[in-house]
């Protein structure tokens, strides 16, 4: 008998890029393929990459290079994901060693295009495939309490500074039935927490079904005590949505909306479709229907024209809209982005300085935020052992992460705790009661 083919994925970027890697291992496995965390025993190498920033893409190229060592004769080594899919066949030129490019629409074909490639003939598929869902490929997760569910492919929108409408191509949505059906079945194994994802996902719709029904719908199922949702964009926020967020007992009181900038006129030319007041108006629309929410946001800086007063208004925003956490990023030109013939380039060194009094700004208010909730009491999902020490980390639902001291085996398990003390993100935590059932 032939021995099984080993497959060895390293996966960059957002967390659709996990969700991405399961669904390769799922289309692999079905066709033979066994996983594999050792490079070193690879007979298949994938690096799932990210194509946002550049130096997301430089990294890959950095780690391309070192995987090559283990690449052994008649082994493959692809690159796949946005990156390949931004890069096409211009990849296989660049990088001598890489015999395999393959976008986020192309993976059904992957197992296909590994053996033209094991046979010595390099390849690039990057076509867009508007209908795929990879409907009928299970995905293999690792068990776990929590589960990452793509809902909603591709997008419509057209962020001037962004490439990903040109990676993941059309938006396109799952039907809710199929949603509700893998929530159902991971649910039966165990998972109690899912994170629905999209590009927009609030502006999800089946054709029939709006997130909203998406919504209440995964939240009814049996076993399900949280849902979640990254990324929705701010006007896509109807009341309906809203409405069924605040009904809907399990999906958290968090939100990660993307703002960008705190700056109408860079707004505008980022092609956002809201103005800061909007933004504001959405953020206290959410406020006012669920109790306790909090937000997270991802803030651009140095876009081209940025002016300090525009760059103040952004440092503005992050009090007024009082964020729990941003991530926050130096704007990267992409080859083939709309923002690519903006006037106004903004010196890498002033970038920079914005992007540090930002980080300072952010983590001020955080910690200011932090620090007045010490004493709380809240419910946490036991995730995993922490890095360093016994202890163990949990998660509120609100997003704060909390270090308890509890035994390796109540992972997956809830537990009410009170808020001792923190770091400024992090928090220490004691438990009150003995674990709640789940449901
Ligand atoms: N709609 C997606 C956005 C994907 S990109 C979502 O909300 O998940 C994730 C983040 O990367 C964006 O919100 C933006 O803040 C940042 N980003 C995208 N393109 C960028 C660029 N060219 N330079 C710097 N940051 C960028
Ligand atoms: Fe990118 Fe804007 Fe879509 S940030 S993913 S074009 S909503």
């Amino acid at each position: 008998m032939i021995p099984a083919r080993r497959v060895y994925i390293e996966t960059y970027g957002c967390q659709m890029n996990v969700a991405d890697s399961e669904l390769m291992f799922g289309l692999l496995g079905r066709e033979g393929y066994v996983r594999t965390e050792q490079p070193a025993e690879a007979d298949v190498l994938l690096v799932n990459t990210c194509a946002v920033r550049d130096n997301a893409e430089q990294r890959v190229i950095g780690r391309v290079g070192e995987l090559q060592r283990h690449k052994r004769a008649g082994g493959v080594l692809g690159v796949v994901g946005c990156m390949a899919q931004r890069l096409g066949p211009k990849l296989l030129e660049q990088v001598p060693r890489v015999d395999l490019v393959v976008g986020p629409d192309g993976y059904r074909n992957l197992a296909q295009l590994i053996d033209i490639a094991a046979s010595g003939q390099r390849v690039a598929d990057t076509e867009f495939r508007a209908w795929e869902h990879y409907e009928d490929v299970p995905p293999v997760r690792e068990k776990g309490p929590t589960a990452f569910i793509t809902v909603q492919r591709g997008c419509d929108y057209r962020c001037t500074f962004c490439i990903v409408p040109q990676t993941r191509g059309p938006e396109r949505s799952r039907r809710l039935a199929d949603v509700v059906g893998e929530v159902e079945r991971l649910a039966g194994q165990g998972t109690s927490e899912v994170t629905l994802l999209g590009q927009t996902v609030n502006s999800y719709h089946d054709g029939e079904h709006d997130f909203a029904d998406l919504l209440s719908a995964v939240g009814r199922v049996n076993g399900v005590r949280r849902v979640r949702f990254t990324s929705p964009y701010p006007t896509d926020f109807t009341p309906r949505v809203v409405e069924a967020m605040a009904i809907t007992d399990a999906v958290c009181e968090h939100v990660h909306l993307p703002v960008q900038s705190g700056s109408n006129v860079v707004l505008r030319r980022m092609l956002r479709r809201y103005t800061r007041q909007r933004y504001l108006e959405v953020v206290a629309a959410l406020r006012a229907a669920i109790p306790g929410i909090t937000f997270s946001t991802d803030i651009i800086v140095g876009f081209p024209g940025e002016t300090e007063a525009q760059f103040e208004e952004t440092l503005s925003l992050v009090a007024e809209a009082d964020f729990d956490d941003a991530y926050t990023f130096k704007y990267s030109l992409r080859d083939g982005t709309p923002a690519v013939r903006l006037p106004g380039h903004v010196a890498d060194e002033v970038g920079s300085e914005r992007l540090a009094r930002l980080i300072d700004t952010v983590r001020r208010n955080a910690r200011r935020k932090s620090l007045a909730r010490v004493g709380e009491m809240h419910e946490v999902l036991v995730e995993r052992r922490a890095k360093r020490g016994e202890l163990m980390l949990a998660r509120t639902r609100t997003n704060h992460l909390v270090l308890v001291d509890l035994p390796a085996q109540t992972v997956g398990e809830y537990h009410r705790v009170r808020l001792t003390g923190t770091t400024g993100s992090t928090f220490i935590g004691t438990v009150v009661t003995p674990a709640l059932a789940v449901l």
